[in-house]
């Protein structure tokens, strides 16, 4: 039976990165022989100029029903000024929740051909094989909120952060599932010194952390991981931590893989499972044909991996987007003397050519 897969480009570059992402899994899915189905459908600030909502309902539905969900990206200063309950972001915040999106995973991998372009010395970021397991659908971003109040004659404003203990529990299985399939060490980032939400936090992932003796345990406040971040990042194999600590080191994490442009995420849900680069919607070069596909297409290897059970084709996209680097394709983001200038097109292009 076909898969079916539903591509929600977004805004910006994201038709541009959705439809090369679809034609390396078209390509692959030949090679493979996998029957793939792919329905488009709206969200962010195009949704929101269409329906009036950033999230229709007829998307969700169909994100719902499909084996995975293959996101582009959303935003741009045109709807700056749309209200905060309708801003185009709140497309992949209701994705996420409604689609019960609770882990979201970003590997950062430093491949030797992209070593120069990492703002760290090329010793320090030799061998960096890490990947960020964040909580995607509790935490501060979901709490209760409050966007201005009289306070004793002044405004303010607030945001709650809570997390329950079987929130926690899954996450951190997650985190010990997954690194028991790369170097079995986890590494709990909270802030236990400060927030009551992180003692909760870190008591119980140790408790779960039982249940795995073969995974290695370790915990580190959220500003000294960001520093380790920066001095040491290949002592990380899987960091576990919550969705706002999540979202700032997993920029990061990514900068030091070079370019924001390669990074894929999946986002893993009960239901399906969405994935996306991680980078942004770029409104600047939208519409331009020169944005770096390669996050997306690689947000598609994990889509073939990890919703359709598909390993031999993920690793076949994964080779190829190694082979069209090795070949000396760059797109502009990256391109300089001594390498081939790629639009998204030709990057595309090469990477197929070596599937
Ligand atoms: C991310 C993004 C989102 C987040 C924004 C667009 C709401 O930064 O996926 O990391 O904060 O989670
Ligand atoms: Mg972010």
């Amino acid at each position: 039976m076909a898969k079916k897969i539903v591509v929600i480009p977004g805004d910006g570059i994201g038709s541009e990165i959705t439809g090369s992402a679809v034609e390396v899994l078209q390509k692959t899915a030949e090679r493979f022989s996998l029957e793939l189905e792919y329905e488009y459908k709206d969200a962010g600030g195009t949704a929101y100029d269409k329906f009036g909502t950033p999230l229709p309902e007829d998307t969700l539905e169909a994100c719902k029903a499909a084996d995975g969900v293959l996101f582009g990206a959303v935003g741009g200063d045109k709807w700056d000024s749309v209200e905060p309950a309708l801003r185009p972001e709140k497309a992949i915040l209701g994705l996420r929740k409604g689609l019960g999106l609770y882990a979201n995973l970003r590997p950062v991998k430093v491949a030797d051909t992209l070593a120069e372009y990492s703002p760290l010395k090329p010793a320090l970021v030799s061998g960096v094989d890490l990947v960020i397991v964040r909580e995607l659908v509790g935490g501060i971003y979901f709490g209760d909120k409050c966007e201005s109040e009289d306070f004793n004659g002044t405004e303010r404003a607030w945001d709650l952060e809570n997390y329950s203990v079987p929130e926690v529990q899954r996450i951190a299985r997650l985190a010990f599932e997954t690194a028991r399939l790369r170097s079995g060490r986890v590494t709990s980032v909270d802030k236990a010194n400060v927030l009551a939400t992180s003692r909760l936090w870190r008591r119980t992932v140790a408790e779960t952390a039982k249940a795995y003796p073969d995974v290695e345990l370790n915990n580190l406040y959220v500003d000294n991981c960001a520093m380790q971040l920066a001095v040491r990042p290949a002592q990380f194999d899987v960091i576990v931590t919550g969705n706002l600590f999540g979202d700032i080191l997993s920029d990061e994490a990514a900068v030091i893989g070079g370019s924001i442009g390669m990074m894929p995420s999946a986002s893993i849900g009960e239901l399906t499972s969405l994935y996306e680069p991680i980078h942004g919607s770029a409104p600047d070069i939208a519409g331009k044909g020169i944005a770096n596909p390669i996050g997306t297409i690689l947000s598609g290897a994990m889509l073939l991996r990890y919703s359709l059970n598909e390993e031999a084709a993920a690793q076949a996209v994964e080779k190829a987007v190694e082979e069209a680097l090795a070949d000396g394709w760059r797109t502009a983001d990256l391109w300089h003397e001594g390498f081939k200038k790629a639009d998204t097109q030709t990057m595309t292009k090469a990477v197929i050519d070596h599937l």
